[in-house]
């Protein structure tokens, strides 16, 4: 068996969580992500026979049954991960009745999963019937993104149009769009449950004043297309109490998006 902590999925963890620490998006446990692995590589580093504990989550994955992913805790602070993966993170596996996680490695002080499990494991069943290919799931509380919760409309089209016209390649990283839900609490199965329905069109969607989901195949992905929005929010938060003298009009966008063959949501667009 090879050594856990050696495992590449172990090493992107840590190196995202460190990454979005470092860019200041996770403050104390704020953030949490979940990766869906491949169960024969996981195979190769854990007796997959042998369960540390059970947990339940207290709702149905049922479409997840013997998948396995690679969570971060709850009330884990992205800021240790890197030094301490083995509480800091679990692996865990959804049992045969769709509601318990068997833990197979980590949360070794006794922890548990993330408290965005539901909207988590509910995105990741959301998206997988959209593109099989999915495998990341990542919440976090970008700096510029939140700012811009409070002094930007929180709608679907005028949110996702702002952000385009804040940098070019924009349109081209989530031509898609952003979903946006309200104010909720978090932490619920509501609040996944909504999220999840979100996830049914959208790549990216905002939870009003609280953070960003971002999914992608890798964590590469969801990570860029968050990075990309915070990128966007941050012009916008360091250009919108000034005059506007030039922007990209939505004839160039749609030039953009056709240049680069994307397919993106025209009904976003003022044409
Ligand atoms: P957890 O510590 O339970 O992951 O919660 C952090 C968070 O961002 C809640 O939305
Ligand atoms: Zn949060």
């Amino acid at each position: 068996m090879k050594d856990i902590l050696t495992a590449p999925f172990v090493r992107e963890m840590t190196a995202t969580t460190a990454n979005m620490y470092r860019l200041g998006w996770d403050e104390r446990n704020g953030g949490n992500i979940s990766y869906l692995l491949d169960e024969r590589q996981v195979g190769e580093y854990l007796n997959l026979k042998k369960v540390i504990r059970t947990i339940p989550t207290g709702f149905r994955a049922d479409a997840l049954i013997g998948k396995i992913f690679i969570v971060t805790g709850t009330g884990k602070y992205f800021k240790n991960v890197e030094t301490d993966p083995e509480t800091n993170l679990g692996i865990i596996r959804i049992a045969k009745d769709g509601e318990t996680a068997e833990l197979l490695w980590g949360f070794c002080d006794g922890g548990k999963f993330t408290s965005e499990l539901p909207a988590h494991l509910m995105s990741h069943m959301a998206r997988l019937k959209v593109d099989p290919e999915n495998r990341v799931v990542m919440h976090s509380h970008p700096t510029y993104t939140l700012a811009m919760n409070y002094v930007h409309e929180l709608d679907e089209k005028k949110f996702t149009h702002t952000l385009w016209e804040m940098c070019t390649e924009c349109i081209v990283v989530f031509p898609d769009g952003i979903g946006i839900l309200p104010w909720m609490v978090c932490g619920t199965n509501a609040i996944g449950e909504a999220t999840a329905k979100k996830m049914e069109e959208f790549r990216l969607v905002v939870w009003g004043m609280h953070g960003i989901y971002g999914v992608g195949k890798n964590l590469d992905e969801a990570f860029g297309l968050i990075e990309t929005v915070e990128k966007a929010a941050q012009i916008y938060m360091l250009t919108c109490n000034r005059p506007r003298v030039n922007t990209i009009k939505d004839c160039e966008l749609v030039a953009l998006a056709e240049s680069f063959g994307v397919k993106y949501r025209k009904d976003f667009l003022n044409l």
